[in-house]
């Protein structure tokens, strides 16, 4: 298909539902010429970006949207599904209508859907942010990967089960702008909140599983892996500056430190896409404060300059000469192109040690978002260093690169290490 037949079959299919979706007959149910529709489907794929929707549906090895990512459940493992514009493995069939309900109620045709898809935060999408993703997504390459089997082992159809939670655990908060904000911070919360879908990692959940919005963004245990507390309170005692903070999404690095794990494929996928508008209106909302949409220098610091102190009587600094500051320099202050400053470090800063001891425990594999911008991997210490040394090295890394000023035990290190072991 030629992409102007297909842009006018992507109209019609708009046009032919948004009609009937609508409670009242809306002006957007006007006809939208091609020069419109080809707008839409931009609009539709930055949001796309904004919504990580490839994070999930789009593994290395496969094809774009094709699906395949496992999701480890209480009930066994699941796998995310095909959404390209396929019309045997993808959604390429599915109405307006249908599109609407498994984003934004976790409805699809096949019955309703685990809360892996972040259904609960997309609930907040607007009307036209969801026209737009359809018009985009009706388009995409159609990927022939058919649907992987759940691995789910459930006494009984699990789709019923989810019927449940949905009723007494899903809030179908829709989105409220704060009156007395500024439009910048309202449009950060409406990402934060809604495509962005922060809080599906970083805000606790309750026994039901379900957020708990009276605790948003406080932080989570994800995959083993602590998602920070990132409430605009704790962002600011840790010393998180607009700059830094915008820095740190905008490019996955900052003198804070570099995003990796989950928070990496967050940044790859989603974050690094955004405008420099979006990602100070997020800044904005995160840290409650009213900035103008200025344009934030966001050429990545590789390195913070200030040198520290350091104390040469603690035990941990034979092991840090040794082992780390070949790459994160003697005085913490980290070499460009090599490995990011740790003076400052948001993680190492952090008074729970639990990311510390997972990324000396684990290492961190090599991360890259363009061939300007990537890293060394960063080594697992897993055999090299045992409990006592690790407590050591932990103290000391607070003690000389943060304001934390306890010392870690091993008793610590160890609890937390076999929390990893079990991952
Ligand atoms: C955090 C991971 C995650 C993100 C982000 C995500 N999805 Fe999903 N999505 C899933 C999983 C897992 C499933 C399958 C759930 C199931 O089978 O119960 C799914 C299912 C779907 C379905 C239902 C498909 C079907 O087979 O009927 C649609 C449509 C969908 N996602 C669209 C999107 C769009 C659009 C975005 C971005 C705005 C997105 N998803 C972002 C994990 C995700
Ligand atoms: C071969 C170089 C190398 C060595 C040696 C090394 N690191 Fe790293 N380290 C890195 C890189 C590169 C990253 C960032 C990886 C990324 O995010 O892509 C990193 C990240 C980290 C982080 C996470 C902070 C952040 O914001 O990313 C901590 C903590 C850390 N290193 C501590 C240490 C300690 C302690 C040692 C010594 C036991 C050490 N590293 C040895 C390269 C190294
Ligand atoms: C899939 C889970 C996940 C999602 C979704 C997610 N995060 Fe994260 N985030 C993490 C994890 C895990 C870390 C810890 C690793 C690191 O520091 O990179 C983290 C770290 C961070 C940090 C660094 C905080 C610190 O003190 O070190 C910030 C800031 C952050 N996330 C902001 C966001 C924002 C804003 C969003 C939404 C646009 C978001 N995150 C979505 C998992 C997630």
């Amino acid at each position: 298909m030629k992409p102007s037949v297909k842009i006018s079959a992507v109209c019609g299919l708009l046009l032919s539902t948004s009609a009937a979706y609508a409670q009242a007959p809306s002006p957007s149910a006007q006809a939208p010429s091609l020069e419109n529709m080809a707008q839409l489907i931009a609009q539709g794929k930055y949001l796309a970006a904004a919504g990580d929707c490839s994070g999930c549906h789009t593994i290395e090895s496969g094809q774009v949207y094709g699906g395949g990512r496992a999701f480890a459940t209480p009930f066994g493992t699941l796998y995310s599904t095909n959404i390209s514009s396929d019309k045997q493995h993808g959604i390429g069939k599915y109405s307006y209508q249908q599109f609407v309900d498994a984003v934004r109620n976790g409805v699809a045709p096949k019955g309703n859907l685990y809360p892996a898809m972040p259904y609960a935060s997309y609930h907040r999408i607007n009307d036209h942010d969801m026209q737009a993703l359809y018009a985009y997504f009706m388009q995409t390459k159609p990927a022939t990967q058919p649907n992987r089997e759940n691995g789910i082992g459930f006494p009984f159809n699990i789709r019923m089960g989810l019927k449940v939670w949905n009723l007494v655990a899903f809030d179908k908060a829709t989105f409220r702008p704060s009156a007395d904000k500024s439009p910048l911070w309202n449009r950060g919360k409406y990402l934060v909140q809604g495509l962005g879908h922060c809080g599906e990692c970083h805000t606790p959940r309750n026994f039901m599983m379900a957020t708990e919005q009276d605790h948003a963004l406080e932080g989570a245990v994800v995959n083993y892996l602590n998602a920070p507390n990132i409430t605009a309170k704790h962002l600011t005692q840790t010393h998180w500056t607009f700059h830094d903070l915008a820095q740190f999404l905008k490019t996955g690095q900052s003198s804070k430190g570099t995003a990796f794990d989950d928070m990496y494929i967050v940044e790859k996928h989603s974050l690094t896409h955004l405008n420099d508008h979006d990602i100070a209106a997020i800044t904005s909302y995160l840290l409650d404060q009213s900035q103008p949409s200025q344009h934030v220098e966001l050429q990545p610091t590789l390195t913070s300059l200030a040198a520290s102190q350091f104390d040469t009587t603690l035990p941990g600094y034979g092991t840090y000469m040794n082992k780390c500051s070949g790459c994160h320099g003697q005085s913490g202050q980290g070499i460009p192109n090599v490995a990011p400053a740790l003076k400052d470090n948001a993680t190492i800063g952090n008074s729970n040690i639990f990311n510390t001891v997972a990324v000396l425990n684990n290492g961190i594999k090599r991360q890259s978002y363009s061939q300007e911008q990537s890293y060394y991997a960063m080594p697992a210490y897993k055999d090299s260093l045992d409990n006592q040394q690790m407590a050591d090295l932990i103290t000391y890394l607070q003690k000389s690169f943060s304001t934390q000023m306890t010392t870690t035990t091993v008793k610590q290190v160890a609890d937390i290490k076999k929390q990893l072991a079990n991952d």
